[in-house]
């Protein structure tokens, strides 16, 4: 312990811990982890690398949760494939991991950030942690691409933290070990937790007392044809319901927004907005009568908030949610819909049956049992592969450049975009990174899954 740098143990014994965060709803469920790893400075060296997969949106989460990046890939692009996607995050944090020595990589979900990063760890030999893991379908075009996504991560990965039992299930039936396992609780019941406890309702863009229908969409397999018929619904309903509004936040992508506008954009009392920030959404979504979706998230935060969630899929990766009754699955089909609004609006046991403020996945505390699972464990469990990262030849082109994009609240970032051209200096750290004894913390988690 030096005279000036008082309680942290030398830099270079703590490992060193990526949180890498692509899309808004990433940097929502990542927040709180990412809060609990830096609120344990002593025992991680932490850092947060954005790939904005999502540009905004992203952005726009992060500031709400005051994260500023260390690392920004910056590789968004209008209309981007799959495959750009994948190919810029792989070549960005493959020039990451040649410069920064990193001992473990944490990231969450489905999205092919998630996907790219468990790959490029892989190929370094980089430890990855999946947060949220185990979700299945089991089908590769429901949700597309975030089941084949999600499958991936979980070949990928060493630590795999489910939300819940049912998802813990589904990992060890694939054969994951079960020491690997941790039933955790997902942290997006933290975050929301947490955004209504120290937020106030901002004020509403809609009349102050009007009830309204909650509104978000964005799946790709419900482009074209579907996406059509869920809004021609939306219209009906609304046209039938002056004394209601619709209010959608309409996701960026243009491939949502030419239909929101087409078909919803002249109905009076249907109110598109842009995307909303967390805590207005949040407020949104406590305030709202029912919620219309086809987000992950929302069935999630829903049965916090008593909400009742008309799912717009086929098939979910949340069964737990349908099972305890607070979301149904209506599809895309406009006659289900309708019948299902009608139901829940003009019939309050059936309204009062959806809305059960019990939530199976989580208590708020999901991000601190992480935490505490990897102050505990890391890095006692034997991976599968060399610890010592396989590095990379660098490329002849260096991949670091200068940071193209800037917002206030992401003054300190590195950018490492992925077309970038000009060389900085990366990020060095001194020393490997060896981390050595660790304090013996709380009897988290609940891992019914350990054989010991
Ligand atoms: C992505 C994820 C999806 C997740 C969703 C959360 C994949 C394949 N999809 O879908 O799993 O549920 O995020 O919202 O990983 N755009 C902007 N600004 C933004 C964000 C997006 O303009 O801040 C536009 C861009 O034109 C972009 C397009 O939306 O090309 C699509 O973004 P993308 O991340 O590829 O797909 P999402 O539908 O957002
Ligand atoms: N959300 C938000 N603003 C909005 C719409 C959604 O903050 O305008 C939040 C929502 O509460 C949830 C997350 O974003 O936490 C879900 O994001 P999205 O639906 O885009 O992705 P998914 O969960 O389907 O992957």
């Amino acid at each position: 312990m030096s005279e000036t740098g008082p309680r942290l143990r030398a830099e270079s014994t703590r490992p060193r811990v990526l949180c890498v965060v692509g899309t808004r709803p990433e940097a929502i469920k990542m927040a709180p982890v990412v809060e609990r790893l830096r609120a344990a400075p002593d025992l991680f060296d932490v850092r947060v690398m954005v790939t904005a997969q999502h540009r905004a949106l992203l952005d726009q989460a992060l500031r709400i949760f005051d994260i500023r990046p260390d690392v920004d890939l910056n590789i968004m692009t209008e209309r981007q494939t799959l495959s750009s996607i994948t190919q810029r995050v792989l070549a960005g944090m493959e020039s990451y991991f040649v410069h920064n020595p990193t001992d473990l990589v944490l990231a969450q979900g489905d999205t092919t950030t998630v996907m790219a990063a468990s790959m490029a760890c892989f190929y370094a030999g980089v430890p990855f942690g999946h947060v949220e893991a185990g979700l299945r379908t089991g089908d590769y075009q429901a949700p597309y691409p975030e089941e084949y996504n999600r499958r991936v991560v979980s070949l990928a990965s060493d630590y795999h933290f489910a939300p819940t039992e049912q998802a813990g299930q589904n990992l060890l039936r694939e054969g994951v070990p079960e020491s690997r396992v941790f039933v955790t609780g997902n942290p997006v019941v933290d975050a929301l937790l947490d955004v209504l406890r120290r937020t106030e309702p901002p004020p509403k863009p809609i009349p102050a007392d009007a009830p309204y229908v909650l509104l978000t969409c964005h799946r790709r397999e419900s482009f074209g044809e579907p996406i059509r018929e869920i809004f021609g619904a939306v219209r009906t309903f609304a046209e039938s319901r002056p004394d209601l509004y619709v209010w959608y936040p309409v996701h960026p992508n243009p491939n949502v927004r030419e239909p929101a506008d087409e078909i919803l954009g002249k109905v009076r009392n249907v109110f598109l907005s842009e995307p909303l920030d967390y805590v207005a959404f949040a407020h949104a979504m406590h305030g709202a009568l029912l919620i219309l979706s086809d987000s992950g998230g929302v069935q999630e935060e829903a049965p916090s908030l008593g909400k009742p969630v008309l799912v717009l899929r086929d098939v979910t990766e949340r069964p737990e949610a349908v099972t305890a009754g607070t979301c149904r699955l209506v599809g895309a089909d406009r006659g289900r819909i309708l019948s299902n609004l009608a139901a829940l609006l003009d019939d309050a046991a059936e309204y009062r049956a959806m809305s059960e403020r019990s939530n199976p996945f989580g208590d708020g505390d999901a991000a601190e049992r992480i935490v505490a699972i990897l102050a505990e464990h890391f890095p006692t469990i034997d991976t599968p592969r060399p610890r010592a990262p396989r590095l990379p030849v660098l490329p002849s082109a260096p991949l670091w450049g200068p940071r193209r994009h800037r917002s206030s609240s992401l003054t300190r970032t590195q950018d490492l975009s992925a077309t970038g051209q000009i060389h900085s200096p990366p990020i060095t750290r001194a020393g490997k990174g060896i981390p050595v004894q660790r304090k013996k913390k709380r009897t988290f988690p609940r891992r019914p899954h350990r054989s010991g």
